[in-house]
C-alpha cells in the first residue's frame, strides 16, 4: 500500500507523524512510503535517515492525491484534504468532537477518517493511544518548567552555608500528565502532592512516592472509560476551601484536569492564586481547552503578583523526537489492525470496537453524530 506523511503547517508543531524507524519496518512490510521533505527536521529525523529506511519525497498535495494511508499528527489542511483521492485513510488527531467543519470536510472528500484521539480506552488498544503517549510528556515537561521558572532548588540542599529545604509541588489531576509530572518533580527532590477527583489515582500517587490529598468525606468521581465525569458546583466548592491550604503551601502547581470533550474544569480561582507566595509558579496544562486556573492565558506566562501563571500550549511538540517517535509508534499499532499482515491489504472491520469508535468519517458521511 501507499502510506504518506507530510510536513505540518501549523508553526507550532514540531512533531511529524512517521519516524524513520517506522519507515523501515513498513517499507520491510511491502509498503511504499512517501515522506514530504523536511517533515522531520524540526523533530531531530533528517531527509536522509527518511531517504535510508527507503521513503520516497513527494508534496503533501501530491501525495495526499496518492495514498492509500495519509498520516498526520495534526488535522489535514484544507488543500490537503481538497487534493484527497477518494476512498482514502486520513489517520491523525482530528480534535473530532469540536472540529466539526473538520468532520465533515473529511466526509465530503469521501475519506475514512481515524481520529487518533478517540482510541478507546481498553487494554488491547494501549498501543495506539497518543492521548497517553503525548500527555505522559506534557506532565514531565510540566514538571522542568516549573523547575526552571523556580528562583529555588527542587531537592534538599546541605551546602557549607546552610540547609536548603526541599521545595514544595503540589499537582491537580493525577491521570496521565499528573502522574508523570509528580515522578518527575519527585526524581528532582520536591516534596510532592496530589490531588484527584478518581479515588483510584490515589495509589498511583502513592505508589510514586507522593502525598494523595482529598478533601474530607469526597465522593469518587470516576466515570466512563476510567475518565472523571464532571463535578457538582457543592462537591467544587468543597474542593477549592480544602486545596487553598495546600496551595499557600506550595512553590509550584501544576494542573492538569481535564474531562473528555468538556471545557477543562477550573480548580483554582483568583482568590486560590492570591495566596501564593511572590516567586511561586503555575504549570497550567490544561490551558488549551480553558484552563484550571484563574488567570491562565493559552500561550502565555502572566504574572499575577509576583505569581507565574503558565498556560504553554501544545507541550508534546516542545520534545518532539520523543513525542514524533511514539505517536509514530502508536499509528504503527493501528497499522497491525487495519492492514492485513499477509495480504498487506486493508481490513477496516468496523465490528471492532477500536475502529468503529475511531472511525468517524466513512463513504461520504460523517459518523457518531459528529461533523457540522
Ligand atoms: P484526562 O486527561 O481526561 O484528565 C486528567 C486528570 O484530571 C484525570 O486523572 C481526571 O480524573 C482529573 N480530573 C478531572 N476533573 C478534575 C477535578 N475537578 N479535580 C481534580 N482532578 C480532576 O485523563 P487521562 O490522564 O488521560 O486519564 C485518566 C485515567 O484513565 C488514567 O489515569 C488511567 O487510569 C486511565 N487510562 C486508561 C487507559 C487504558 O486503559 N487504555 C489509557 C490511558 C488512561
Amino acid at each position: 500500500m501507499k502510506i504518506g506523511a507530510p510536513r505540518e503547517s501549523d508553526p507550532n508543531e514540531n512533531r511529524v507523524a512517521l519516524v524513520p524507524e517506522t519507515v523501515e519496518r513498513l517499507v520491510k512490510a511491502g509498503h511504499e512510503i512517501f515522506i514530504e521533505q523536511g517533515a522531520g527536521t524540526a523533530a531531530g529525523f533528517p531527509d536522509s535517515a527518511y531517504a535510508e529506511a527507503g521513503a520516497k519525497t513527494a508534496s503533501a498535495t501530491e501525495m495526499a492525491g496518492s495514498v492509500d494511508i495519509f498520516v498526520h499528527v495534526q488535522p489535514p489542511t484544507d488543500d490537503e484534504v481538497g487534493a484527497l483521492k477518494t476512498g482514502s485513510i486520513v489517520v491523525s488527531t482530528l480534535n473530532a468532537r469540536t472540529n466539526g467543519p473538520g468532520v465533515s470536510g473529511l466526509a465530503s472528500a469521501g475519506a475514512t477518517a481515524l481520529a487518533m484521539e478517540l482510541v478507546p480506552r481498553i487494554a488491547r488498544a494501549q498501543r495506539m493511544d497518543v492521548l497517553s503517549s503525548q500527555a505522559s510528556i506534557a506532565g514531565y515537561k510540566a514538571a522542568l518548567l516549573a523547575a526552571n521558572s523556580l528562583g529555588k532548588y527542587l531537592p534538599m540542599m546541605m551546602t557549607a552555608a546552610g540547609t536548603i529545604p526541599p521545595a514544595k509541588i503540589l499537582v491537580l489531576g493525577a491521570g496521565v500528565a499528573g502522574l508523570q509530572a509528580i515522578a518527575t518533580a519527585g526524581r528532582l527532590g520536591a516534596v510532592v502532592e496530589a490531588f484527584d477527583v478518581r479515588a483510584a489515582a490515589g495509589e498511583q500517587v502513592e505508589s510514586l512516592g507522593a502525598k494523595f490529598i482529598q478533601p474530607p468525606a469526597a465522593e469518587d468521581a470516576e466515570g466512563a472509560g476510567g475518565y472523571a465525569r464532571e463535578q457538582t458546583e457543592d462537591e467544587q466548592a468543597k474542593q477549592r476551601e480544602f486545596l487553598k491550604g495546600h496551595i499557600a503551601e506550595a512553590d509550584a502547581v501544576i494542573t492538569t484536569a481535564a474531562i473528555p470533550g468538556r471545557p477543562a474544569p477550573l480548580l483554582m480561582t483568583e482568590d486560590m492564586v492570591d495566596v501564593m507566595k511572590p516567586g511561586s509558579v503555575v504549570i497550567d496544562l490544561a490551558a488549551e481547552s480553558g484552563g484550571n486556573v484563574a488567570g491562565t492565558v493559552a500561550g502565555e506566562i502572566i504574572d499575577k503578583n509576583g505569581v507565574s501563571i503558565n498556560g504553554p500550549i501544545n507541550v508534546p511538540s516542545s520534545m518532539p523526537f520523543h513525542a514524533s517517535q511514539l505517536y509514530s509508534r502508536n499509528v504503527m499499532a493501528l497499522f497491525d489492525l487495519i492492514i492485513d499482515k499477509k495480504e498487506g491489504t486493508l481490513n477496516l472491520d468496523f465490528e471492532d470496537e477500536v475502529i468503529d469508535t475511531m472511525c468517524v468519517a466513512h463513504e461520504g458521511e460523517a459518523r457518531h453524530g459528529l461533523g457540522e
